[in-house]
């Protein structure tokens, strides 16, 4: 099978690589980047570096390096055309040409023992059997008169649970078998238990996963029903159970809600995040449509960072009791590395015994909306809750709040936001904002800058540069002065590594069109630079934003003709004057006058 080219760089554009690595190995947020241990090799400290950015991983300790692609052939054996099936799949991509029918057929595959086939149709199979999980839940909801007693007692209308899919699982142990007619046959057994539905017992009894539970269906970003959470409708424990993670399920990287709410989000420029499944809910019934929640977990880093990607603004609405404040101080700390000037991120603190469900419920739009204008800055938060235990006016709290707080100002990118926070700190001590700022050596870190450093290690030859560059932006190839380079005949595997570069370029042109998001290690693989070029395209890692990237690669050209220009003078001075021809005279004139 071939897949065509413009696929696969819509495929790369498309799927984030840092949700297609987190799926096998969990990813730690680093700075701009993400890290863990290196699943290539084995390693304590992690130098497996995941690039948001740039949609590459690298590892610094043995050189593991690529794109989305490359990373499913290497963790888990695929083979090409099987690892862009499985990204497909996992994004919501279907195929191109005849695969499209298989892939959209309706109804359970048989598993045929085509290896490559059998990972494609096992992730369908999984959404499939999750649709009329679905729809079986629904039904049995209409038919309970104690489950819907339930549902009107918490104030929920009909259309409500229409519109947010909730379903009833009955009682008793095996109701799915009523829609999986092969219920106890292995085939389907494996199917249900892969999808979180079905439990194995010790002693070999199999049975439903959810019984005499409220089911809310939890959909991914593209739509899909991805994950179940039940409650209890008789103060069973647990109160709410969830599915288990799944092929397709990462509990802590879906968000309730956020697929349905993404147009409200967008309307209201704000998104508010709330802590249960009925919260959500209730909010939407009161026609507040932009709230979403986590799935029970803490709010971390990766939601805020999904989530600012819809919303410049968050709201965190936690309840008023400890519990809440605990995860809101939480939600702080994950918040401070996704921060930039310009985005906004606020909390709600509900008065005492209410959650969103009940305040709305009680005291109608309105008056949520009052208490979401009412919401404080972060920034305020922070220095709130740090201090509130403190006397400022003592000289040991002083020091306490100022030593607390250090990490944390430490870990803001914004640097109007820092700098801000650091003058109301400074205020709050009675300090002096210098004296403050060497105090938490805040300076030191925001004047070093990643290629600075760079710079002293050693200087970077102007070909390197070129690379560096045209791997991290192929743009500017159009830039490029190509009969320089190609006429320069330096022994420099770095020149050599550029002019293959430059072929690549010529010959694939829709790489310097599209948008600079794709590796373009792909299309050098199996060229003998492939270890350079890896090896530079991942120092392009370390860069930010100050660099200036057009004085670089002038000041690169630049350089180059000069080298040019002296080896070709060296090269006319060797000759002996009189077997000079007359336009070499003029050449090295010429040259000499530059
Ligand atoms: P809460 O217990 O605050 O739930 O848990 P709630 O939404 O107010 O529930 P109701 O109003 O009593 O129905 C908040 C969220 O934490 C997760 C669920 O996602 C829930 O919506 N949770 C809670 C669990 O996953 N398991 C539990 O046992 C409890
Ligand atoms: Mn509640």
């Amino acid at each position: 099978m071939t897949i065509p080219p413009s696929f696969i760089h819509d495929l790369l554009n498309r799927v984030n690589i840092v949700d297609a690595i987190d799926r096998h190995v969990s990813l730690k947020k680093a700075g701009a980047n993400y890290v863990a241990c290196c699943p290539f090799h084995n390693e304590k400290t992690p130098s497996f570096t995941v690039s948001p950015t740039k949609q590459f991983y690298h590892c610094f300790g043995c050189g593991a390096h690529g794109n989305a692609i490359n990373f499913l052939m290497e963790y888990s054996g695929y083979s090409f055309v099987e690892a862009v099936q499985n990204l497909a799949a996992f994004t919501g991509i279907p195929m191109p040409d005849n695969n499209t029918q298989v892939m959209q057929k309706k109804g359970l595959h048989q598993v045929d023992g085509q290896p490559e086939k059998t990972a494609r149709r096992a992730i369908q199979d999984i959404y499939e059997v999750m649709r009329i999980a679905t729809r079986f839940y629904r039904e049995q909801l209409k038919q309970s008169n104690s489950a819907i007693s339930y549902l009107k007692q918490r104030r929920l209308t009909g259309e409500t649970a229409a519109r947010f899919a909730i379903g009833y699982a009955p009682e008793g142990w095996q109701n799915l078998a009523a829609i999986f007619p092969d219920y106890n046959a292995e085939k389907t057994r494996n199917l249900l238990i892969r999808a979180g539905l079905m439990i194995a017992s010790d002693n070999g009894k199999y049975y439903d996963r959810f019984r005499d539970r409220i089911i809310f269906p939890i959909l991914n970003q593209q739509g899909q029903i991805v994950a179940f959470g039940g409650r209890t409708v008789n103060h069973g424990e647990p109160k709410y159970l969830n599915s288990p993670e799944t092929d397709i399920f990462i509990k802590g990287h879906e968000i309730y809600n956020l697929f349905s709410a993404r147009k409200a989000i967008r309307n209201a420029k704000c998104v508010i995040v709330v802590e249960g499944y009925m919260d959500v809910v209730a909010l939407s019934q009161h026609g507040i449509d932009y709230a979403v929640a986590t799935l029970g977990t803490a709010v971390t880093d990766f939601h805020i960072q999904k989530l600012l990607r819809h919303s410049d603004r968050i709201i965190f609405c936690f309840d008023g009791d400890n519990a809440g404040k605990k995860a809101a101080r939480r939600a702080l700390e994950n918040s401070l590395t996704q921060l930039s000037d310009g985005k906004t991120i606020q909390f709600l603190f509900l008065p005492e015994n209410e959650d969103p469900d009940s305040f709305i419920h009680r005291y109608g739009k309105n008056a949520f909306e009052q208490q979401i204008s009412q919401s404080i800055p972060l920034s305020e938060f922070l220095l709130t809750v740090y201090s509130q235990e403190l006397n400022l006016r003592r000289d040991e709290d002083r020091a306490k709040f100022i030593h607390d707080v250090k990490p944390l100002l430490h870990s803001i990118r914004a640097p109007a936001l820092s700098i801000m926070l650091l003058n109301r700190i400074a205020q709050m001590c009675d300090m002096d904002v210098q004296e403050l700022e060497s105090l938490m050596e805040i300076r030191r870190k925001i004047s070093r800058s990643p290629q600075k450093n760079m710079h002293r290690k050693q200087p970077i030859s102007p070909y390197r540069w070129l690379l560096l560059i045209l791997l991290h932006q192929p743009g500017y190839f159009s830039r490029l002065d190509q009969k320089l380079i190609l006429c320069s005949n330096d022994n420099n595997e770095e020149l050599s590594a550029l002019k293959v570069l430059i072929e690549v370029l010529n010959k694939n042109p829709e790489i310097v069109s599209n948008a600079p998001t794709t590796s373009l290690l792909n299309y050098l693989r199996e060229t003998s630079f492939e270890t350079l070029l890896k090896k530079i395209e991942s120092e392009t890692l370390e860069w930010n934003d100050d660099l200036n990237l057009d004085a670089e690669f002038s000041g690169a050209l630049q350089k180059i003709a000069d080298i040019q220009r002296k080896k070709r003078m060296t090269e006319l001075h060797s000759k002996p004057l009189n077997s000079l021809t007359a336009e070499e005279k003029q050449e090295l004139q010429r040259l000499a006058m530059h």
